[in-house]
C-alpha cells in the first residue's frame, strides 16, 4: 500500500511542522480527514492554540478549539509522522541575504526524528539548491539515513498535491 493510501486510512501520520500563517491553516485542514501531528517551537504559540486562541488569526478560535490535530512543541510526536511538511519561515538578514536558521533548525528535528519511508515536503519559500544542498545533507546526518533510500524529499510533492485534492473533495 502507497504512503498516500496509508495516510488517507489513517494508518500513517502526518506531521506539521511552524505552525504560523502557512503551517496551522494547513495543519487543520488536514486533520479533517487525516490524522495530524501539529508542532512549532514556540511553546507560547502552541499553549494559545491549545488554549483555543488562534493568535495567527487565519483560521478562528472555532476551527482551533474543534481541531482533531495533535497540537505540540515536543519533537518526539513527530516519530509517529511519515510525511513531514515544513513551514518554518525564511526571512531576510539585513544585508537581504536569506536568513536560513529556521530551515535549518526544522531539518535538524525532522532529521532527528525522521523514520524509514518518510517523505519530507519543504513548503518555505527557499533559493534553488537549498533543499539538496542544505536540508538533505542534514536530514541523513540527524537520521543516519540513506535520502532516496530511506527516505525522500521534494519531488514528493506531487503526494502532497494528491492529500490536497483529496482534503478539496472532501470539503467541497
Ligand atoms: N510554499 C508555499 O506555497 C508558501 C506560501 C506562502 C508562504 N510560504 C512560506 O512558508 C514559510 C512560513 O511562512 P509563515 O508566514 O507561515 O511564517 P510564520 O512566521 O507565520 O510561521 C512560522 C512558524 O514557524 C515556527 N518556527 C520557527 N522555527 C521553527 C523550527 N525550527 N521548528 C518548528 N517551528 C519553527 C515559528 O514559531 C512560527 O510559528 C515561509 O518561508 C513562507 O515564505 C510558502
Amino acid at each position: 500500500m502507497s504512503l498516500y493510501e496509508e495516510i488517507k486510512q489513517r494508518k500513517e501520520k502526518i506531521s506539521v511542522i511552524g505552525l504560523g500563517y502557512v503551517g496551522m491553516p494547513l495543519a487543520i485542514s488536514f486533520a479533517k480527514v487525516i490524522d495530524v501531528i501539529g508542532f512549532d517551537i514556540s511553546k507560547e504559540k502552541v499553549q494559545n492554540y491549545l488554549n483555543g486562541i488562534d493568535v495567527t488569526k487565519e483560521v478562528g478560535n472555532t476551527a482551533i478549539e474543534e481541531t482533531k490535530a495533535l497540537l505540540t512543541w515536543e519533537e518526539k510526536n513527530l516519530r509517529d509522522c511519515k510525511f513531514h511538511i515544513v513551514a518554518v519561515p525564511t526571512p531576510i538578514n539585513s544585508d537581504k541575504t536569506p536568513d536560513l536558521k529556521p530551515v535549518i533548525g526544522a531539518s535538524k528535528t525532522v532529521g532527528r526524528n525522521l523514520t524509514k519511508g518518510s517523505i519530507v515536503v519543504f513548503e518555505s519559500t527557499v533559493y534553488p539548491g537549498v533543499t539538496e544542498d542544505i536540508c538533505v545533507p542534514i536530514l541523513e546526518e540527524e537520521s543516519g539515513l540513506k535520502y532516496g533510500v530511506d527516505f525522500k524529499v521534494g519531488y514528493s510533492q506531487k503526494e502532497l498535491i494528491q492529500v490536497i485534492r483529496y482534503i478539496d473533495l472532501k470539503l467541497l
